[in-house]
């Protein structure tokens, strides 16, 4: 059947995000008294769905999520919050062996933070989603894949939409301790990596363009066909193939970077969804990761189309 609307598919995990405010992060062994907690919607995969679907309203864009969730209390939460962002949730499926993903979250009073998260029934996730979902992945115009699942089955995935002529995202996310799968390399249209990930993956720190340039040529030797290297304050170093560029940053105040690089994704997921050049996609990505670090949790940081637009306006590339 023919796909009339644009699909942006995530495929991977959904965590409850257990969140607390300190002015300092605990050392180990230590206590401190902390300011708040939260107990919001979060993991990679539902954060790049929920953000996608958040700038997606009214675009005539779809956005769905592909994995699994536990049945109990956090899984029914976590539908309800994806619900409200308007993504479709067809392809998720329910495990009854296994808990929903949690991650637990401190975050300090200069907004960096440390996450544990306890996989549950996301690394319970196999090829059995991957033909539960062939539908979805064979009708997707982008797919986004982050690390929180196990490898075989982002490559199986990775593989079934890309032969169905998907653009293929992947965010190297967490940094992956032994590297990417051979064979996942070459199923890989755009890899997303931030500064701790480009060095997990290549021995070499971006601490500036030229270190970027040079990380990125190592990724694209190993078969990806186009990266993006998140350099935080420092912008974003693109490299398509053919031709690079570095993207610099958005002037903004953070206050929580938490899925950061999530918004950044899920903003270039929707940019090449709209057949935006590259430049331009990554210029959108960049402003909806930066304002992510404006507003405090994961997917609840996502911003709306019109925030982007107006950032974009505020501050165009010289
Ligand atoms: O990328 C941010 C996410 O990482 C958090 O929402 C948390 O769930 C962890 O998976």
């Amino acid at each position: 059947m023919p796909n009339a609307k644009p699909l942006i598919l995530s495929f991977g995990s959904i965590n409850i995000d257990v969140t607390a405010r300190a002015a300092r992060l605990p050392r180990p062994g230590e206590t401190v008294h902390g300011e708040s907690y939260a107990v919001m919607l979060g993991g990679k995969g539902s954060n790049q769905a929920a953000a996608a679907g958040r700038l997606a309203a009214g675009s005539g864009i779809q956005v769905a999520l592909a994995g699994r969730i536990g049945q109990d209390s956090f899984g029914a939460q976590a539908r309800r919050e994806l619900e409200r962002f308007g993504v479709d949730l067809t392809p998720l499926r329910e495990d009854a062996a296994q808990a929903t993903g949690i991650a637990l979250i401190g975050i300090d009073g200069s907004g960096e933070n440390c996450i544990t998260v306890v996989g549950g029934a996301n690394m319970a996730v196999d090829e059995t989603d991957v033909d539960a979902a062939s539908d979805w992945l064979e009708r997707a115009t982008v797919l986004l894949l982050q690390l929180e699942v196990p490898q075989q089955a982002v490559l199986a995935a990775a593989r079934k939409a890309r032969a169905a002529g998907a653009v293929v995202v992947l965010d190297p996310a967490p940094a992956p301790e032994h590297g990417l799968l051979d064979a996942l390399w070459h199923e890989i249209d755009i890899l997303t990596p931030n500064e701790s990930e480009t060095f997990q993956l290549t021995g070499l720190r971006p601490d500036t363009v030229e270190d970027a340039a040079k990380a990125a040529e190592v990724l694209l030797a190993r078969g990806v066909k186009a990266v993006l290297v998140k350099m935080g304050s420092r912008g974003v170093f693109w490299h398509d193939g053919t031709q690079s560029g570095h993207s610099a940053p958005f002037r903004i105040e953070p206050v929580d970077t938490v899925a950061a690089g999530d918004c950044f994704n899920a903003g270039l997921a929707f940019a090449l969804a709209q057949g935006k050049p590259f430049p331009e996609a990554v210029r959108i990505a960049s402003a909806c990761g930066a304002l992510a670090t404006t507003r405090h949790g994961a997917a609840d940081a996502a911003p709306e189309w019109e925030a982007v637009a107006a950032l974009m306006a505020a501050q165009p590339e010289a």
